[in-house]
């Protein structure tokens, strides 16, 4: 029997008392009485990894999550022996290990707190159904302890009191609270008395987190095989602790092209080439910017990955130039499953080499997608990977396709229980055979992967971009995704901006929803509110199921088209902003999106807000989540905060009422900062950009803010070929400073900045730009509004 639960701890086993200790570098292994084994790893002064074996043989250590790029190294690592425990003691952390019993606590090195205490701590049962351990570990719940985290669970952001399974699930319009649902991502952080630290629970196997459910004060993870394997990672701020975990498991190996950033429209499907031109003309017609178009399955021969319908798509590569031309990038879908066909030659390709997976007893996995039955690549086989990654070059070298959408990576199946593979099929997983239970949610991953190295080898020398639905942590280094199949609803409007926070405290910055809704159809009100929320998602696509009627911006009427169009504008004018801070979070891990706690942790009325949230460093946006509404409350972090559509200011540590008719929503923006913005184009590249416009939102006291910029695709950056600005602002009274830090071998294609002054107090009396003082006619200064600066100033002083 395979237990759901935590305390079912009929057969519940313990270690005993530690007989040995031994420590080699970094690494210290206690060994108790009854054969278990301890290993605690220093990765980093905040990084403990705990692993356990009760055979007192460890299991080959591979995890597909864990990046070769993960930082190594400590400043300080002792161990004292006292009479009940051993005391471990790095720069940040002391972790006690109970010699009766293995128990662990562990405290800030500094100011003694306790952080993080076992409380039944690692304990185990012998599964007989399966083999092997379940394992779990079960630790105390600190007074006000709150969660977070978890990757797409459609829950309220703080997931205290509630149960989580971890086991990707193709879950066709899920509701709010489905789980499992579509990724499994076993990652919190948990925050208590202002510090917060993380768990990294690195098993594949169905896995579960309970956050005080199933006990009042408890929280616990286990798995259904597999090792206690974890990373404990301390903070004391939360977005150290997402920054760690994304140190962990890796950030993405590059920065998505520019267009990536833009708008993107998908439908399921747009076929044949008439209907696709006709989509795309249409938003050229009504100006409404848009950077990529899709093509789902219908594009394909029968369902048949790699191939194209002859009847719909003649001629791709002339479409697909054609489409480039107009700006359009186009992306297509290929799935996992490969049609049961002998005249198909990637079928004949994958059964000749052996490439698809097997049952435990021989036959091939045989499952029902799209295309009928299907065997199905064993992607944890790189030579499999490797196979799948050259399958790409004709649609990305010979037809220009620019981007690949993984879908069904569960694996989804239809028609059978568990909707995806049993159990027993078997996997390669990297040399470490195993069955699909092991497998199971790291298949999709390895399936974007394969093709993000399709990709990356023929796109080259441009940067490649992946979309997927399944994945597993650390699948953030290959791919973007986007939330699956979500319904037209408010409810789910509110589920979508839920989701992309979480996903991005889960270190997976590069998420969106399905705008609109997927299933079902929305109306105009919604569609709206809906383009208002994912122009904010670093993923911004609008996609639907073709049943539910037409799902394009100008669907709902001219009002309605209005609306979208200012706010896909509105994006397309921050692109610099977002592109900073997507290179942020590549550089460091930072999440593009901080729901408030992570903002500021130390004010308590953020850790359970789910509406409001910070984009970047510096906007404050708060989505409308209800029909006919005219505005909402919402609350203000810490801070003064700009109304960006009227200059009113709002000081922050309260909730207030703001006004958003449809045409508008509450978007504020950090005062003292500096928001960089490009002209609206209808496409990444349609024009060359003179001007950089700087809004300049005065503060008095100082803030800082940066923008970086590159060739927008390529690698050049890399090389040192970027450039980052780094502004300062010091406002005083009667003055106004900005200076102006440079760095990077990147030529920026403009050397103008126009600035527009947000909330200045005095009237300019003089501009004086790196010590020369200039005549208003010079810089053109409108009104006490804005001035253009001609060069590429270092000191700005306005008084
Ligand atoms: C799945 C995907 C959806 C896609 C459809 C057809 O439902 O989640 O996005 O349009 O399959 O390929």
């Amino acid at each position: 029997m395979i237990l759901n639960t935590e305390l079912e701890y009929k057969g519940n086993l313990f270690p005993s008392h530690i007989i040995s200790y031994e420590k080699n570098l970094d690494t210290l292994n206690f060994t108790t009485e009854n054969g278990v084994i301890l290993q605690i790893t220093v990765q980093r002064d905040s990084v403990l990894r705990f692993r356990f074996t009760t055979s007192g043989i460890f299991e080959n250590d591979f995890s597909y999550a864990i990046t070769k790029y993960a930082s190594r190294g400590y400043n300080h690592l002792e161990v004292e022996e006292e009479e009940d425990k051993y005391i471990i003691i790095t720069a940040k952390l002391k972790c006690h290990v109970n010699k009766a019993d293995l128990r662990t606590a562990i405290y800030d090195a500094q100011t003694n707190d306790l952080i993080c205490e076992d409380e039944l701590g690692f304990h185990w049962e012998e599964s007989y159904e399966f083999g092997g351990d379940i394992v779990k570990m079960s630790k105390v719940a600190q007074e006000g302890e709150s969660y977070y985290g978890l990757g797409d669970k459609p829950a309220d952001v703080n997931l205290k009191g509630k149960r989580f399974e971890n086991w990707v699930t193709d879950s066709y319009a899920y509701g709010k609270y489905t789980d499992p649902i579509y990724k499994t991502i076993p990652f919190y952080t948990a925050l208590h008395h202002k510090k917060a630290y993380g768990i990294f629970f690195d098993n594949t196997f169905r896995s579960y987190f309970d956050f005080c459910q199933e006990r009042r004060n408890i929280s616990s993870f286990w798995a259904q095989g597999g090792e206690m394997n974890y990373y404990f990672i301390y903070g004391p701020e939360m977005s150290e602790v997402v920054a760690n975990y994304t140190d962990l498991t890796g950030k993405p190996h590059q920065l998505p092209p520019l267009w990536a950033l833009g708008y993107h429209q998908c439908k399921w499907s747009y076929y044949p080439e008439a209907k696709v031109k006709e989509i795309t003309n249409k938003f050229r017609e009504l100006k409404i910017p848009c950077d990529a178009i899709y093509l789902d399955i219908d594009y394909m021969e029968g369902f048949r990955c790699f191939t194209w319908s002859k009847e719909y798509f003649p001629d791709p590569k002339r479409m697909v130039k054609e489409l480039a031309d107009d700006g359009f990038k186009t992306i297509v879908i290929i799935d996992p499953g490969i049609k049961i066909d002998k005249e198909y030659s990637v079928f004949k390709e994958g059964l000749d080499n052996d490439y698809f997976c097997k049952r435990a007893d021989g036959p091939y996995m045989k499952g029902k997608v799209w295309p009928g039955e299907c065997y199905f690549p064993d992607f944890t086989n790189p030579e499999v990977r490797e196979w799948w990654s050259n399958l790409f070059q004709e649609l990305i070298e010979e037809i220009g396709v620019k981007g690949v959408w993984n879908d069904m990576n569960e694996p989804a199946v239809m028609d059978v229980p568990g909707k995806s593979f049993p159990d027993d099929v078997r996997h390669d997983y990297e040399g470490n055979p195993c069955s699909h239970r092991k497998a199971h949610n790291i298949y999709g991953m390895q399936m974007a992967r394969a093709t993000y190295q399709g990709l990356k080898k023929f796109a080259y020398p441009k940067r490649p971009f992946v979309i997927t639905r399944a994945a597993y942590s650390g699948t953030q280094r290959y791919t973007s995704s986007w939330t699956g199949d979500n319904v037209a609803s408010w409810e789910h409007l509110s589920i979508a901006n839920i989701q992309a926070q979480r996903m991005c405290m889960s270190g997976f910055s590069f998420i969106g929803s399905d705008i609109g809704g997927f299933a079902e159809q929305p109306n105009g009100e919604l569609y709206a509110r809906w383009i208002q929320l994912g122009i904010f998602h670093p993923f911004c696509r609008t996609h639907s199921s073709g049943d539910h009627g037409d799902q394009e911006p100008w669907t709902f009427g001219k009002n309605i088209t209005d609306v979208v169009r200012k706010f896909i504008e509105l994006r397309y004018e921050l692109l610099p902003y977002l592109y900073t801070a997507f290179w942020r979070y590549a550089e460091e891990g930072i999440p593009i999106l901080k729901s408030l706690v992570l903002y500021d942790q130390l004010d308590t009325h953020t850790h359970y807000r789910s509406d409001e949230f910070i984009c970047g460093e510096k906007i404050l946006a708060c989505p409308i989540l209800e029909p006919n509404a005219k505005g909402r409350r919402m609350y203000f972090p810490t801070g003064e905060w700009y109304n960006y559509w009227t200059d009113e200011i709002v000081e922050g540590g309260q909730e207030l009422w703001v006004d958003a008719d449809l045409d508008s929503m509450p978007i504020f923006i950090k005062s003292g900062a500096l928001i960089p913005k490009y002209p609206v184009q209808q496409f990444v590249g349609e024009k060359e950009i003179d001007e950089l416009k700087l809004d300049v939102y005065f503060k008095i006291g100082k803030e800082t803010s940066e923008v970086y910029e590159d060739a927008h695709d390529g690698y050049d950056y890399i090389k040192g070929r970027y450039s980052l600005r780094n502004f300062s602002l010091t406002g005083k009274t009667t003055e106004l400073v900005i200076q102006q830090h440079k760095s990077g071998k990147y030529t920026t294609p403009y050397d103008t900045f126009k600035l527009q002054l947000h909330g200045l107090p005095f009237k300019i009396k003089k501009v004086i730009i790196d010590k020369v003082e200039y005549s208003f006619k010079d810089i053109q200064l409108n009104g006490n509004n804005s001035f253009i600066i001609n060069k590429d100033f270092t000191d700005l002083h306005i008084l």
